[in-house]
């Protein structure tokens, strides 16, 4: 493996095959498989999960890690090409990058979306800048429309929890939040949860529609794995029988980029809380996913965050189990 950028570059089977790898790793470490390698973590944005899950399963593979910010003492990174640098940064990625994949075997990076043009975000132009200046194996964790690592442990943790491939019917629900959020983890899960071959809906609200181009995608991947794809904004017939209900913010796609328009249309949809009304007609099991970190009595209730329904410390530890597949894949 040489480049982890988009779990739909991958079969379904190449899918199994890394969550197969992250299981055998969970239950028997192999504490030296990755002895002498290197991973570079390059965080253009900030993190808690992604950080330490990827410091951690490089430890227990036996090999090492290091991370650049520009929050560290560095000299603040310029990604805009073409650009006369006469402003704070003093540092281009243009040199940064291959400066820094040439002190590691592998690295990860994490860009996220400018939220400025939905087009440029949904060809992950940052990103892509600087994915061409890698030569060494490189994971993506996270972009402008990519989240693939929280995919893979989000697919893991619905299998650790017995949830059906076939007929699984998994919601994918906008909730409230206070700003607009990157597309990245909904696009991701959408894809995710149809190449597992579940019966998906998109539950979001008028101005909230996921891009065409990422749901025509889910469908087509659903088609190829016997699952379904659909959206409404009613939230009685979405969880009618729903397994399993993912909460995520977003950016309004009717006013991206405008913060003030979608401010204004976000705000007409605060009681978009998930709380244990919302899973009247659910089934009695429904679990609760959110990637985190998540607002607490925005996105979702204490109740249902502290409750039995909710798996999201689950999806948080299989990130560092995911990873070290990946990483295995690619180093071992
Ligand atoms: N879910 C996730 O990627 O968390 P972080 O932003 O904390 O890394």
């Amino acid at each position: 493996m040489k480049d982890f950028h988009d779990l739909a570059d991958y079969s379904v089977a190449e899918i199994q095959a890394l969550l197969d790898l992250a299981a055998r790793l969970q239950h028997n470490p192999e504490p030296r498989a990755l002895e002498g390698k290197i991973l570079a973590l390059l965080f253009m944005s900030p993190s808690l999960r992604t950080l330490a899950s990827f410091q951690a399963a490089m430890s227990r593979l036996g090999g090492g890690a290091f991370v650049i910010s520009p929050n560290m003492s560095i000299h603040g990174i310029e990604t805009r090409p073409g650009i006369v640098m006469d402003g704070m940064a003093a540092e281009h990625i243009r040199e940064a990058v291959p400066v820094i994949a040439s002190y590691a075997d592998a690295i990860g990076i994490r860009a996220f979306a400018e939220r400025r043009n939905l087009d440029d975000d949904l060809a992950d132009l940052e990103y892509n800048a600087m994915r061409d200046l890698v030569e060494i194996p490189l994971i993506n964790m996270e972009s402008a429309i990519q989240h693939p690592c929280q995919s893979l442990a989000d697919w893991k943790t619905l299998d650790d929890i017995g949830m059906p491939k076939n007929g699984g019917r998994f919601v994918l629900s906008w909730a409230s939040h206070p700003n607009p959020l990157p597309l990245a983890v909904p696009a991701t899960t959408v894809k995710m949860a149809a190449m597992r071959g579940m019966d998906v809906t998109v539950l979001r609200p008028e101005g909230f529609e996921l891009p065409d181009a990422i749901m025509q995608q889910a469908r087509d991947l659903a088609a190829a794995s016997g699952g379904s794809v659909r959206e409404t904004t009613d939230r009685d017939d979405a969880m009618n029988g729903a397994q399993v209900i993912y909460a995520k913010s977003w950016s309004s796609t009717r006013h991206y980029g405008d913060k003030k328009a979608d401010g204004d249309l976000r705000r007409q949809h605060e009681d978009w809380c998930v709380d244990e009304p919302w899973f009247a007609n659910a089934a009695d099991d429904c679990r609760f996913m959110h990637c985190l970190p998540v607002r607490r009595g925005i996105v979702v209730a204490d109740r249902i965050l502290d409750g039995p329904r909710s798996v999201v410390i689950q999806e948080a530890q299989n990130r560092m189990f995911a990873q070290m597949a990946v990483l295995h894949a690619m180093l071992a």
